[in-house]
């Protein structure tokens, strides 16, 4: 099955896709992105991510993008590459334009869709579940917004490897405990879960919500407040969440264990139900 990119309306290979140096996505990250799964030959959850694409267009003024036009460009190239279970990115920028730092006058937005085949999660890491560490949150205030500026992510996420770990959390410099580099975090304290409420300090992912959903209809509260690093530490369990990452046991933080250092009943359920629902759904 052809990895293909979708680029001025035209669809090709991925390789053969060029965006112009002066794009700025580019030079100035500005430029915001979704990255959507698809299961079975059908997206998940693709309408509540475009409306998330347009709250960070709209909170970055940019000019007015059709929501159609972007829906067909993502629908045509998934159905067109073939790829079942597929990771599809999706990336709009102001546009093209002369090197400044001001909004151009006249930009047209720049799509640009690829579709690939999707990095599932190493079979041992969802087993045994993985270790991270934390870092201090460096990132800007509006990670609400979510932009293709990921520099604080991505040195979180060396840093992890680095250590010898598979993620890193973020933590901010007031010992509020955020979220991961590409996902967001609940733990487990006794019969309730928590997780960082939707603020501008984090991105509320689109599986965040859905996860909250499904914890509704079998019963268990979730309580979205701020918690700390010692309320993280001693946690009965702790997972992540995301597009990619879906349900991921979190067993050890900064070389301590998380409980008995095994992946929770919860987690595994809530991962269970997740998978479910990515398998029946959608477009
Ligand atoms: N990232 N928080 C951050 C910082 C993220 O980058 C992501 C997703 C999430 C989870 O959001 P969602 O459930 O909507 O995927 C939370 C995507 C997968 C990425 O960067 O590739």
């Amino acid at each position: 099955m052809p990895e293909l990119a979708f680029l001025n309306g035209n669809i090709m290979p991925i390789e053969e896709a060029r965006v112009p140096v002066e794009d700025r996505g580019y030079q100035f990250g500005d430029a915001v992105y979704e990255y959507v799964a698809g299961y079975k030959g059908r997206l998940f959850a693709l309408e509540q991510h475009l409306d998330r694409l347009e709250h960070s267009l709209r909170a970055l003024d940019f000019p007015i993008v059709s929501r159609d036009q972007v829906r067909r460009a993502v629908i045509e190239t998934f159905k067109q590459s073939g790829i079942e279970r597929a990771g599809v990115y999706l990336q709009i920028s102001r546009g093209v334009a002369p090197r400044n730092h001001a909004f151009p006058a006249h930009s047209q937005p720049q799509i640009v869709v690829t579709v690939r085949h999707a990095h599932e999660t190493p079979p041992e890491h969802l087993q045994k579940g993985i270790r991270v560490v934390t870092v201090t949150d460096i990132r800007w205030g509006r990670c609400d917004i979510k932009t293709v500026q990921l520099l604080a992510n991505v040195l979180a996420k060396q840093k992890a490897l680095e250590s010898g770990v598979e993620d890193a959390i973020f933590i901010s410099n007031e010992g509020v405990v955020r979220e991961g580099t590409a996902s967001n975090l609940f733990i487990r304290c006794a019969d309730h879960l928590l997780t960082h409420p939707a603020t501008p300090q984090i991105l509320a992912g689109i599986t965040r919500s859905v996860l909250i959903e499904i914890c509704g209809e079998q019963g268990i509260q979730v309580h979205q407040q701020f918690f700390d690093r010692n309320t993280l530490l001693s946690a009965d369990e702790v997972f992540l969440t995301g597009t990619s990452t879906e349900v991921l046991p979190v067993i050890a933080i900064d070389g301590r264990k998380i409980a008995d250092g095994q992946p929770g009943p919860t987690t595994l359920n809530l991962r269970r139900e997740l998978e479910k629902r990515a398998n029946q759904n959608d477009v």
